[in-house]
């Protein structure tokens, strides 16, 4: 496995593979990598000839109150968790080789960062969706690779490949979680051990909403209130949202029907956490 840091170097890899008729998948990823992480490149590997997995803690995503400074990184341990899962390539650029000087050049989407996570965190998807295009770009990959634990990036990712028009498969992998269900993520290094024990309240209300709706219940304000109100009973809970939406809309939804997605975003401590579950009816 070899770790590049240029575009250059990424360009001629890619050229070479592709005169062998090889496929190409793409894991883009900020690092800190774990099992989550490691299901991604694993589906590439098994789909694909050839898997970069990007390392880039995109500055252009984070907020001037959030946490670019602290995020965690190990370089040495994703490279062994990409050469033990199959990658071919780590792709770890500097911010200055992604964003030369002068850098003006945005993608900018309307409507669905308008809701959820976007709404907190004005400037984030604009960031995700100009380095994913950037990297769509770079490495031009076949497929491309996302959790579903960020539900609401995996439908802008989508829904920007469609609307322009990028040959490139996006393919949405399940949550992974702990053994006591909390959804794996490099920010659950930030939890104190108190904090840790209290964040498996959000798998609990993922469970608790979605039994609600095998019962029948199909009012989401009821729902939601019920999930907040189990939620809010952990003290050191803080709850930024938990709202069910239409999914290929992202706006609020008053029945659950058609494809839904039920979200929250949860801050424990320094950790602000999201988890969520789809639900088809
Ligand atoms: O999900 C992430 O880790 C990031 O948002 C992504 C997609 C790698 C873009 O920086």
């Amino acid at each position: 496995m070899k770790i590049l840091k240029t575009i250059e170097e990424v360009r001629a890899q890619v050229k070479a593979w592709r005169k062998e008729n090889l496929t190409v998948g793409l894991v883009p990823t900020m690092g800190y990598l774990h099992e989550g992480h490691q299901s991604l490149i694993l589906k590439s590997v098994e789909q694909n000839d050839r898997t970069v997995v990007s390392i880039f803690v995109n500055p252009m995503q984070f907020g001037p109150a959030e946490d670019l400074e602290s995020y965690p990184r190990d370089l040495q341990a994703d490279a062994e968790l990409c050469e033990k899962a199959g990658a071919d390539v780590i792709f770890h650029p500097e911010p200055e080789e992604m964003y030369r000087p002068g850098f003006c050049s945005y993608v900018n989407m309307t409507g669905l960062p308008d809701a959820l996570c976007g709404l907190t965190r004005p400037v984030h998807f604009k960031g995700v969706c100009t380095v994913v295009n950037k990297l769509f770009h770079i490495v031009t990959p076949d497929r491309a690779y996302f959790g579903e634990k960020d539900a609401q990036q995996l439908a802008i990712i989508r829904r920007m490949v469609m609307d322009l028009n990028m040959d490139i498969e996006i393919v949405g992998c399940p949550i992974v979680r702990e053994a006591d269900g909390l959804a794996k993520s490099s920010r659950n290094i930030y939890l104190t051990k108190e904090e840790r024990q209290a964040a498996v309240v959000l798998s609990r209300a993922v469970t608790f909403g979605k039994h609600k709706i095998e019962e029948g219940c199909r009012d989401a304000k009821e729902i939601v209130e019920a999930m907040k109100a189990l939620i809010a009973a952990e003290p050191l809970a803080d709850i930024e949202y938990v709202e069910m939406v239409n999914m290929d809309t992202m706006q609020p939804i008053d029945k659950v029907q058609g494809t839904v997605l039920c979200a929250m975003a949860v801050r424990f401590g320094k950790a602000r956490l999201i988890d969520n579950f789809i639900c088809q009816l």
